[in-house]
């Protein structure tokens, strides 16, 4: 399932980045999330990783606060956009960083991709740091100006493989959360 995930991301950045023009939406999305982990911090985020960067929108976003930020995606040609120092092809189940090493993880829109979000939520928590915060975001639909879904042509699974329950037991069962708009 996830080369499924890796191959749609791979053969939809032009797609994407349009859609995030006319929109604005990930951008919204990963302001709102920046806020709500800065307001869970004492002193400010630090390192955090934008675990699921994609081209970059998100990534763009944390640098306004983040001391540092590492985009990371499974998707090279995503990435391939990010014109950002730290960048990481990688899978959120098995993250190329040290235990304790950042201070914040922030999946914006991308947590709901994974088929098994407990996998990479016990990978997010093993590279935290101590008061580190974890936050994750997705979109409620994604809609053309007519109505047309816009990955309709991609299997449904492919698109949210487990659901909205899954993931927020999967988090829970990790960290204390708070669950927000
Ligand atoms: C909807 S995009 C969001 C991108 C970005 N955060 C933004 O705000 O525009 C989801 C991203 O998650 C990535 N992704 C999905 N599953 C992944 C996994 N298992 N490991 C790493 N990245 C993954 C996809 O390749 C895609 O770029």
């Amino acid at each position: 399932m996830k080369d499924v995930v890796r191959q749609n991301f791979d053969a939809s950045v032009d797609a994407y980045m349009t859609y995030e023009r006319r929109t604005n939406r990930f951008t919204s999305l990963a302001r709102l999330l920046a806020a709500e982990m800065n307001a869970r911090t004492d002193s400010g985020l630090g390192t955090v990783l934008d675990a699921g960067a994609g081209t970059g929108v998100s990534t763009r976003v944390f640098a306004e606060t983040a001391a540092d930020t590492i985009a990371l995606d499974i998707s090279r040609e995503m990435l391939r956009e990010i014109d950002f120092p730290a960048r990481l092809q990688a899978d959120f189940d098995h993250l190329p960083l040290k235990d304790r090493s950042v201070d914040g993880v922030a999946f914006t829109a991308s947590l709901f991709l994974v088929p098994e979000p407990a996998t990479a939520v016990r990978e997010a928590a093993r590279v935290l740091g101590a008061d580190g915060v974890v936050g994750a975001v997705a979109p409620l639909g994604w809609f053309r100006p007519d109505g047309t879904d816009v990955f309709e042509q991609f299997e449904r699974k492919s698109r949210s493989p487990t659901g909205t329950s899954v993931v927020e037991d999967a988090v829970a069962g990790e960290f204390s959360t708070t669950t927000g708009t």
